[in-house]
Parts: C-alpha cells; structure tokens; sequence
C-alpha cells in the first residue's frame, strides 16, 4: 500500500506569513513607481512560474543546473560520508527536488533511513515532488514546509535535529545581491550548530557570451518565465498588461559581476493595474529589472564565507570549472 505509507512519512507545513496577494500589489506598486522601474524576482515563482523554472533547469544553454548535478553526481557518497548518522537533509528552495535525489540515495545507501525538509515557496510543487520521492524511497520521512526562506528557517530552529545539511542549490545565492547574501548566510550559520553543514551551489563569473546565452535561450523559454511575472500582474492584480509588448533581455555587467534580467517595453505605452487603481506609463526602450544573478570568484566566495561567520569545509568543481558546490561549517571561534 504505497499510498497509506506515503501519506503517514509526510508532514506539511504551511506558513502563512508567506506571500500573499497583498505583498504583491505593495511591491508591484512600489516598483513600477520607482525609477528605474523594477519588479521583485521571488514573485517568478508561482505554479506556471516553477513549471517555467524547471524547463530552465534543462536547456543547453542553461549550464548551471547541468554542472551542479554533474558534480553532486561525483560527490553525493564523499558528502554523505561527512555528515553523522542521524543527519536532516533540508534544503532552502527544494523546487522539484530533481537534483536532491542524488544526495537522499547516498544518505540512505549510508545509513538506511533519512529525515528530508524541503522547503519551497510553491505549496504544490513541495507536495507534488514530496509524495514522488516518498513512492520511490521507503526509508525516507519529509516534513515539507510551504513559505519563504526567512519564516522556513525560524520553523526550522524550533525543530532542532541532531544533525543537519543545509542544502542551496541552483546558485540562487546569486539572486541575492553581495551585501544581502551575506547577511542571509549568516543568519543560517547562526541557526548551525558545530556539526551541521552547508553545501552551497555557486556559479562562477566566467565569459561574457556563456553567461548571457544561459539567460537568453534560443527557444525562448527563459523569456516566457520573465514575462509570466506580467501574466501574474495581470490575473493576480486586475490588469491588462499587453505581455508581447515587452521583450526579454539578459545583460551582463562585468564589473558587478551580475547578469541582470529586464523587460523592455517596445513601444511608448500606458499600463493600468485595476487593483491598484494606477496607471503607470512606459517610453519606448525603458525597462522593468526582473532579477540580478552574481556570479563569484573564489575570492568573492571566500570574502563571503568571511563575512557570513562560515569557513569553507570543502569545493568542488565540474570538469570544465564552471560551478562550484561549496561545503561550508559555521565559525567556532
Ligand atoms: N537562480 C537562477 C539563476 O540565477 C534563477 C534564474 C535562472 C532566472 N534563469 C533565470 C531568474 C531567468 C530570472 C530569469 O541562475
């Protein structure tokens, strides 16, 4: 009776305090207001947004998701082999927890059983992937928790498990800009007791075409997902935002190390937002800021690790250098 069992090995967790229609009409409004005009890139995922990602995570020309895997393909069992028995897999951002698997088999090769906690702002993707791994691996128990990082990490430190690794894959460190990266790992190394750990994904600076081509695709699948924050606008927010009137660009600015996502607007326009009772006027070529990605160099990721009272425990690299999957421990002295 796979279902039954399935359904006694899985707690879920909502926080309410995530994101709620309000959050997004506040900062739609403060955004398209504000000049240059920008929108925040945690409102990418909502249920068409995640589904969007995940196609992402399998273009050609999206070498982060490839790389990363390549690596936790090499690694998983040297990692696991670091870790105590009785270690908490949690992972911030677990979207469909494709590449964890790697992670969750050499844990449970090592020691039989495993506690999973992914965390994800998109409740349904977190139960979808949830009850898919439960079907699939009898030793495995997840407590699921639906919201943002900062309310999943306080839940987080009133469960306290003997162990745990904290995983952040994908490189979305790189959503945050330097100041604030710190300042989130080191809330997460506050929360790390002397044996747990962090494996972090961070993507490594690296040539100018590479980078703007992973976030420029051919098939214009990257373009969909920026202009789905749009679509959200508009069935979320009662506007009637022509989507087609903005175009996708990816640009990398070498000297802040970020590739940077806008959405140009490609004609003189007015844009009302219902919900909001503003009207927000666009100049042909003026653009809305969608995301920033940094990348790092070792000496970035090092000041980092420095400022976010953690020491780097491991790195590895893929064959071609591109990514690194950083181990790090909290700072004891
Ligand atoms: N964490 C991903 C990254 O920076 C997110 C991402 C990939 C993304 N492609 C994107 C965000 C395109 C916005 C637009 O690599």
């Amino acid at each position: 009776m796979p279902s039954a069992s399935t359904q006694e090995r899985l707690t879920v967790i909502a926080d309410t305090s995530g994101v709620h229609t309000n959050d997004l009409a506040r900062e739609v409004e403060a955004g398209l207001s504000s000049s240059p005009k920008t929108l925040p890139c945690r409102f990418f995922y909502d249920k068409d947004g995640s589904v969007l990602f995940e196609q992402i995570c399998e273009l050609p020309e999206y070498y982060v998701t490839r790389t990363e895997k390549e690596i936790l393909d090499d690694r998983a069992d040297e990692i696991a082999t670091l870790l105590p028995k009785a270690t908490t897999l949690v992972e911030l951002g677990s979207g469909s927890s494709t590449k964890t698997r790697v992670l969750i088999e050499a844990f449970l090769r090592r020691h039989g059983s495993l506690r999973y906690v992914p965390m994800d702002i998109s409740r349904t993707m977190l139960e979808e992937s949830s009850i898919a791994l439960l079907e699939d691996y009898a030793g495995l128990q997840i407590t699921a928790i639906a919201a943002e990082y900062k309310a999943g990490l306080q839940r987080l430190e009133k469960v306290q498990p003997p162990a745990k690794l904290v995983l952040w894959l994908g490189s979305t460190i790189g959503n945050f800009d330097r100041g604030e990266a710190a300042r989130f790992l080191r809330s997460v190394s506050h929360t790390m007791r002397p044996q747990d750990r962090l494996l972090a994904g961070i993507d490594l600076r690296k040539d100018r075409s590479t980078l703007v081509r992973a976030y420029d695709d051919g098939a214009g699948v990257t373009a969909q997902f920026n202009r789905n924050i749009l679509h959200r606008i508009n069935r979320e927010l009662d506007a009637e935002i022509d989507t087609s009137a903005f175009e996708h660009e990816a640009r990398y600015d070498e000297n802040l190390g970020r590739v940077e996502m806008h959405l140009v607007s490609n004609r003189e326009q007015n844009v009302r937002i219902g919900a909001l009772e503003l009207e927000v006027s666009f100049d042909k070529g003026e653009t809305i800021h969608t995301e920033c990605s940094y990348k790092y160099s070792i000496e970035e990721i090092e000041e980092l690790a420095a400022r976010s009272d953690l020491c780097v425990v491991e790195r590895w690299f893929d064959d071609a250098r591109r990514f690194s999957l950083n181990l790090f421990r909290g700072k004891t002295d």
